[in-house]
């Protein structure tokens, strides 16, 4: 008998753990996003569950061209601080992502990936504060100006 309960016991955690396991791929802390070799994100707007400790974006380049013709990358920051960073991108390089590493401004900066690739980024919630308006882009030299949209904060 103590035998078959503990059988059951484990059941039971095992449906329990496969549940939770389930819920946390439903909610908004992991975020796709595409990129295609017409110098465009598919997705305009991703939102974020501020409920989430962690958000990971994916970003999936769903072209053909090599990272020297079309490469892309995905940078997280305040709205106000996008055209600035951009700005920077023609002297930081690939190699950096195009963004300084002590950028103080950047929130997030995915690796530059080119078409078949994919990237995963992470950033704390704890980053971000509603009150403000958030934006992510490609930081690829002139990219940001096609390559731009909106993260929205949602609670
Ligand atoms: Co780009």
């Amino acid at each position: 008998m103590r035998k078959v309960l503990v059988v059951i016991g484990y059941f039971v955690f095992s449906v329990f753990s496969a549940q939770a396991l389930a819920s946390s791929e439903s909610n908004q802390c992991e975020l796709r996003l595409e990129a295609n070799d017409r110098m465009q994100f598919v997705q305009k707007k991703l939102a974020v569950d501020i409920g989430c400790d962690t958000i990971t974006i994916t970003l999936k380049h769903i072209g053909k061209l090599p990272v020297a013709a079309m490469g892309h990358n995905v940078v997280v920051a305040l709205e106000s601080d996008m055209q600035g960073i951009a700005a920077d991108s023609f002297k930081t390089g690939v190699a950096n992502r195009y963004v300084a590493p002590d950028d103080q401004r950047v929130i997030a900066a995915s690796e530059v990936i080119g078409g078949g690739e994919s990237a995963d980024v992470s950033f704390s919630t704890s980053e971000l504060d509603p009150a403000q308006r958030y934006v992510f882009f490609c930081a690829a030299p002139g990219h940001w100006v096609m390559m731009k949209g909106e993260l929205i904060i949602s609670q």
